[in-house]
């Protein structure tokens, strides 16, 4: 009988809330087919709730999204009702964004607390988690073992393995294969690519978690001297203007024996129409030289922020939630390989079969590096564009890494004057 009544109220509920909904915008910038599965989601959130919701597209670099965010939040833009927020734009956004500790109170439970805790600005917590990010080394399985090389643990080993395939590669014909490609152009990429080569490098954190200005240091002037050497030989000159996605085109179309990427490209590279499906492993980036060598994966990932400015603020928090529930983490990580940041989910079976990786990630996130937002706080879009461009400067082989980074040093601290 219970069942009967349900099952006749349902159709009733669900309409009532279709005419009652609200239209909700979301500013998002496409990379893959993320905004595909996204839109997958606002289905699901419509017939759940009724409220529909339109996707503001973005461009795909996040430096150009902020950009034009900052224009629309100053503006009190009400034409947009949720912002998808890189992780280090918190302590910089904080002030234009709703608290979500109360909201949200039972759900932040569920997730990483360090992912929580980046979100929070003086207690305030500004967006909730969509996933977490933190880049790895892909390689070519077939050609690894057609050549007799191991997965290399050093950069020095990438390099050699890299430069030695791609000569034997294209005396067999193929012209276009390359050794190893990244992200180059000037842009938050490279900051988050040049972060990984000097930490990797024992060279520190551009600035330290108090504040102090750390880059001008020798072993930072080592990974950029290193990486210079790559450019026109195992990467290609472009690799200087490429983003995330430029690089997964030569990578993706079989032209390269290396890649450094995040974990989206791991589901798109294993897609039925990917030549290289099924090629391919990953393993965390490779350790540079020295006595604080180690494997350093940037921090990233991608949190949802309910504008203060938006005339539908309830129906946006719910959405907010929504897309930062159990359901949604799972569904993002089997469809996109994105990393959820609630803990069962690496042990998740249905995860695992798509992305068994996800088993080796937990430790590269434990030990990933954060990019110095929090301590530089609202100059941190400034402190970055001056690291990615001194890093460009060295790697394009324009200015010395000794002059670039005692540079790069004079002009943060000019920047941080008294106090970040
Ligand atoms: C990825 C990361 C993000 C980072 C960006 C740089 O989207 O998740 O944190 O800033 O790449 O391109």
């Amino acid at each position: 009988m219970k069942k009967f009544l349900l099952f006749l109220l349902v159709p009733f509920i669900a309409l009532t809330s279709t005419a009652g909904g609200a239209q909700l915008s979301v500013a998002f910038g496409n990379v893959g087919k993320d905004l595909d599965v996204l839109k997958e989601f606002f289905a699901m959130f419509k017939e759940k709730t009724g409220h529909d919701v339109n996707v503001i597209s973005m461009p795909s670099s996040t430096t150009d999204q902020f950009g034009q965010y900052k224009l629309w939040l100053s503006a009190k833009n009400k034409g947009i009702d949720i912002y998808m927020l890189d992780v280090i734009w918190a302590p910089q956004l904080a002030s234009h964004f709703v608290d979500l500790s109360k909201p949200a109170a039972k759900l932040a439970k569920l997730h990483f607390p360090s992912t929580i805790n980046s979100q929070k600005v003086n207690g305030k917590l500004v967006a909730l988690p969509y996933f977490t990010d933190a880049p790895m080394l892909y390689y070519r399985k077939d050609l690894l073992t057609k050549y007799n090389r191991s997965v290399p643990k050093t950069w020095a080993e990438m390099a050699e393995t890299a430069s030695i395939i791609q000569s034997a590669e294209r005396k067999a014909g193929n012209s276009k294969m390359w050794g190893y490609v990244f992200q180059g152009k000037a842009y938050e990429g490279l900051t988050c690519d040049a972060l990984e080569w000097v930490n990797s490098f024992g060279g520190g954190q551009i600035v330290s978690p108090s504040g102090e200005i750390t880059i001008n240091n020798q072993n930072a002037i080592k990974a950029l001297i290193t990486v210079k050497s790559w450019v026109g030989n195992i990467s290609p000159n472009g690799v200087l203007s490429y983003q995330e996605e430029e690089s997964r085109g030569v990578w993706q179309t079989g032209n390269a024996v290396f890649m450094r990427n995040w974990p989206y490209a791991y589901n798109l590279s294993n897609g039925a129409d990917s030549p290289v499906k099924g090629k391919f492993d990953v393993t965390p980036l490779p350790k540079g030289e020295g006595p604080n060598a180690r494997s350093a994966a940037t921090l990233g990932g991608w949190n949802v922020g309910v504008s203060k400015y938006s005339k539908n603020r309830d129906a946006a928090v719910e959405l907010a939630l929504f897309l930062a529930s159990p359901e949604i983490q799972k569904l993002n990580a089997i469809k996109s390989s994105h990393y959820p940041t609630i803990p069962s989910l690496y042990e998740d079976k249905d995860v695992l079969e798509v992305a068994p990786f996800f088993s080796i990630v937990k430790d590269v996130l434990k030990t990933s590096v954060a990019r110095p937002s929090a301590p530089t706080k609202r100059k941190y879009n400034e402190v970055s564009k001056l690291f990615w461009s001194a890093s460009q400067s060295v790697i394009s082989g324009k200015k010395s890494a000794t002059s670039s980074l005692k540079e790069l040093e004079s002009r943060l601290k000019r920047l941080k004057g008294k106090g970040w």
